[in-house]
C-alpha cells in the first residue's frame, strides 16, 4: 500500500504489541483499585490508546480532547488552540493523558497546565514515543514506550498530511516524500 513511501521500519509491530503489554501491565499494577479516566490526545493517540486501554486491568472510562498548535510546517509554537474539548468533567478523576509522540514537549505542556486546572484527582501521561532531543520543556511523563532520535516517523496513528496513520508500524519516509527532505 506504502510500500514505496517508506524507508525504513523503526519498530515493527511485534515490539509495539510487546511494548503496550509491558506498559499496561505497570498501569494497571500502579492504579490497582482506582479507576482511570483515559483522556487520548487526537488524532495521533487513536491506536495507542485503543491498544492500551483492551490491555489495561482496571476500570476505566475514556474522552478525547483534539488541539492544534500554531506553528509553521511541522514545528510547534506551544500556542495551543482546542478543536474538541472533553465531553465530561475531570474533577476528581484519576486522568491518565495518553499522546503518540512527545516531541517538543510544547503541546503537552500547555495540555497539562490546561488539564490540572480542572483539578483531576491525580495526573499522568503516557507516551508511546519520545524523542528527548526534541525537548524544548521538561515535561514529566510517567509512561514512555520507546525513546527515539530526532526523526520524523510516521504510522501507528501518526501521519505525515493525513496519510500513513493506519499503517501498523512506525517508520520513516523516503527522502523526497515531506518537502525538505
Ligand atoms: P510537540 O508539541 O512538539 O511535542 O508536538 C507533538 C505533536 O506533533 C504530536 O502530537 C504529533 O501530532 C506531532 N508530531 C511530532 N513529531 C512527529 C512525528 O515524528 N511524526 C508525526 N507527527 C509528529
Ligand atoms: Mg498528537
Amino acid at each position: 500500500m506504502y510500500d514505496d513511501a517508506i524507508d525504513k521500519i523503526l519498530i515493527t509491530e511485534d515490539e509495539i504489541r510487546d511494548k503496550i503489554g509491558e506498559m499496561a501491565k505497570q498501569i494497571s499494577a500502579d492504579y490497582d483499585g482506582r479507576e482511570i479516566r483515559m483522556v487520548g490526545v487526537l488524532k495521533g493517540a487513536f491506536m495507542v490508546i485503543s491498544d492500551l486501554a483492551r490491555a489495561l486491568s482496571v476500570p476505566l472510562s475514556i474522552d478525547f480532547m483534539s488541539v492544534a498548535s500554531y506553528g509553521s510546517g511541522t514545528s510547534t509554537s506551544g500556542v495551543v488552540r482546542i478543536l474538541k474539548d472533553l465531553d465530561r468533567d475531570v474533577a476528581g478523576q484519576h486522568v491518565l493523558v495518553v499522546e503518540d509522540v512527545i516531541d517538543s514537549g510544547l503541546t503537552l505542556n500547555w495540555l497539562l497546565r490546561n488539564l490540572r486546572a480542572r483539578q483531576p484527582a491525580s495526573i499522568e501521561v503516557a507516551a508511546l514515543l519520545r524523542k528527548p532531543s526534541a525537548a524544548q520543556v521538561e515535561v514529566p511523563v510517567k509512561y514512555v514506550g520507546f525513546d527515539l532520535e530526532n526523526v520524523f516517523v510516521v504510522g501507528y496513528g501518526l501521519d505525515y498530511a493525513e496519510q500513513y496513520r493506519n499503517l501498523p508500524f512506525i517508520g520513516t519516509l523516503k527522502p523526497g516524500i515531506a518537502p525538505g527532505t
